[in-house]
């Protein structure tokens, strides 16, 4: 498939892939608090059909009350063709207006360049002690 054929959807996941999505690698949450995330509506996929292609989780008043984007994942076989973007737009259309927040390692260069590629501004770094790759929080006011 060339990259022109690649057609996806963007979609809240329904209650019915909630297992699908509690199988992933990618997930360390319990099915249980996935499904919350589910249920309110708070988890976007990218689909191919009915193949999951990329993921995102957006969460309501998140973070310090504000909203936040607490995780984003692509397929790395799909990386770089606008998906990631796509997913981002979609959870900006979403809270509509206020502010939203992305939060990636220092050392993760494709989110940090998605981000500034998408008009977020680092806000802060979060040191954690005995780790020496600090989390940088990103944020756009919609
Ligand atoms: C970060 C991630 C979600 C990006 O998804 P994607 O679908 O590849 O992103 P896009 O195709 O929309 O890329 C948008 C921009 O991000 C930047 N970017 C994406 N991948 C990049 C890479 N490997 N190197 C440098 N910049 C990159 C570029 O600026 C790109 O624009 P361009 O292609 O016009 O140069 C994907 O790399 C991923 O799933 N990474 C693993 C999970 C992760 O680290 N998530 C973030 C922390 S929660």
């Amino acid at each position: 498939m060339s990259e022109a054929d690649l057609v996806y959807q963007i979609m809240p996941a329904t209650a019915a892939e909630r297992e699908r999505l509690a199988a992933l690698p990618v997930f360390s949450m319990s099915a249980q608090s996935l499904g919350r995330k589910v249920a309110r509506g708070d988890v976007l996929l990218a689909k191919v059909g009915e193949e999951i292609i990329g993921l995102l989780i957006a969460e309501l008043y998140g973070f310090f009350d504000e909203n936040v984007v607490s995780l984003i994942i692509v397929d790395e076989q799909k990386r770089r063709r606008g998906i990631g973007t796509a997913l981002v737009e979609e959870a900006e259309k979403l809270f509509g207006k206020g502010k939203l927040f992305m939060a990636t390692n220092d050392s993760n260069a494709p989110m940090c360049s998605l981000c500034d590629k998408m008009g977020y501004v680092k806000v802060c770094q979060i040191d954690v002690p005995g780790e020496d790759d600090p989390e940088i929080v990103y944020l756009k006011r919609l």
